[in-house]
């Protein structure tokens, strides 16, 4: 036996952080242990490359730097926190994962799926979220409600085009793996996305 792997994905200003913390209540209310974590980030060092990876004053980081420093921190992350979490039969809800690799390195920045997929490969040994919820809304949505936050990190500084195609990635897994990934429509009003989440998890926390 071992707990359950859940991730939550989207773009700019889809209210991640709000459902994080409602998805959260969620579990811990049917009584079930739950470490909640965030990639780039989770552990000591992931924290320390994150930190690397969202400064906005380094404009120099290659891409091929930007996907190895993700990998470097979910190995880390992985082998530190959430593979003994998951042995210990306690659930894993993690704010991001590898899909936000896909999307932001692969759609975002064009680097291959197949070059990602080495790296998910040699990291993850086939290690896979049992859950994904993608909070989904047009670009131009996202924008305009994250516009209202303070000052963007790098990845939120770059422009529409990176944001559309990083969407699209997030779309393309959600069809190619429709078991795993339950797409939930956040340009809605918020207590109608956090309605959708209820309705999946019913079904989660049931099962
Ligand atoms: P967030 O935790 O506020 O969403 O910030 C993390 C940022 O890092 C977000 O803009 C997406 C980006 N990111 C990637 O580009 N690739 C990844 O693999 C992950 C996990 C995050």
């Amino acid at each position: 036996m071992s707990g359950k792997f859940i991730t939550l994905e989207g773009g700019e200003g889809a209210g991640k952080t709000t459902c994080l913390k409602h998805i959260e209540k969620l579990i811990r209310h049917a009584g079930i242990d739950l470490c909640v974590t965030r990639e780039p980030g989770g552990t000591r060092t992931g924290e320390k490359i994150r930190e690397i990876l969202l400064d906005r004053g380094n404009i120099d980081i290659l891409d091929e730097t930007e996907l190895i420093l993700m990998f470097a921190a979910r190995a880390q992350h992985l082998n530190e926190l959430i593979r003994p979490t998951l042995a210990a039969e306690t659930w894993v809800l993690c704010d991001r994962f590898t899909d936000a690799t896909y999307a932001y390195q692969g759609g975002g920045r064009g680097i291959s799926k197949e070059r990602i997929a080495e790296l998910e490969q040699w990291v993850q040994q086939g290690l896979k979220p049992d859950l994904t919820l993608l909070l989904d809304l047009p670009v131009e949505v996202g924008l305009q409600r994250a516009g209202q936050r303070s000052t963007p990190d790098r990845f939120e500084s770059e422009d529409v085009a990176f944001m559309q195609r990083m969407r699209s990635s997030y779309l393309d897994i959600a069809a190619r793996e429709p078991e795993r990934v339950k797409i939930i429509d956040s340009s809605q009003p918020l207590e109608n996305v956090l309605l959708q989440i209820d309705h999946i998890f019913t079904e989660v926390l049931a099962g």
